[in-house]
């Protein structure tokens, strides 16, 4: 296992992808986008007719499929048997469908079990999701929680499918967010909730670079060797 583990957990775009990756890049460490693995199957299951309420269907699926993350530029790429996805992958289609698999306890704990094997090979990582803290990695030294109201989380998100080049209307976004928020939270596995230990940033009035400037500041406050 990495070392050096930082996990960050939040809803839906509070930022931590941003954050995630910025900070992956002052600390020298290798960034995990944990949705982009449950999109990317979400994707795979699609593309061969599984349908997503069959998890051992889909879990097949996943067995079957070669499934390759790589950290390009400020983002995760995904491809599926060779082919890329990355751009497919965060399609308000995927968005809308993903919560099945995120919903289903063997899928989440193929995922993780993939997280960890991804952690295994780095030194060091900096890994964002829902569960990063409480359940894939629950000794990492250094866990965060990001909030932030949701209208400034729907305006993000508005900007972030903008500037990949889709536009959509910016109430879609919002009840879209608090719905899946509402079955992040509530579902029985690996559900959206702070580790106990985990350090909780309020990112609404903060740009990303502050909120990293915060996490370096924990960071170095208890450990020495990263700065
Ligand atoms: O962070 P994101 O929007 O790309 O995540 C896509 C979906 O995957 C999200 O609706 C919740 C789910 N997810 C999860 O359940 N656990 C994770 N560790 C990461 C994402």
């Amino acid at each position: 296992m990495a070392d050096m583990i930082v996990t960050i957990d939040g809803p839906a775009g509070v930022g931590k992808s941003t954050v995630a990756h910025r900070l992956a890049e002052r600390l020298g460490a290798a960034f995990l986008d944990t949705g982009a693995m449950y999109r990317a199957l979400t994707l795979a299951a699609i593309r061969k007719n599984v349908p997503l309420t069959d998890a051992d269907k889909v879990l097949e699926v996943l067995r079957a499929s070669d499934f390759q993350f790589r950290i390009a530029d400020a983002e995760m790429t995904a491809a599926i048997d060779g082919q890329d996805v990355t751009a497919a992958i965060r399609t308000p289609e995927i968005t809308a469908q993903v919560r099945h698999v995120a919903a289903a306890p063997m899928l989440r704990a193929a995922l993780v079990d993939m997280q960890r094997r991804f952690a295994a090979e780095q030194d060091a990582v900096v890994t964002e999701g829902r569960d990063q803290g409480t359940v894939a990695f629950p000794d990492a030294p250094y866990k965060f929680f990001l909030t932030a109201d949701v209208d400034e989380r729907a305006k993000r998100r508005k900007r972030q499918l903008a500037q990949c080049g889709t536009e959509v209307d910016i109430t879609a976004i919002r009840y879209d967010m608090i719905e899946r928020d509402t079955s992040d939270e509530n579902r029985s596995t690996g559900p959206l909730v702070p580790a106990a230990d985990a350090v909780m940033i309020d990112t609404t009035n903060l740009q990303a670079e502050e909120v990293v400037d915060t996490m370096m500041e924990h960071i170095k406050g208890e450990r020495h060797g990263y700065n």
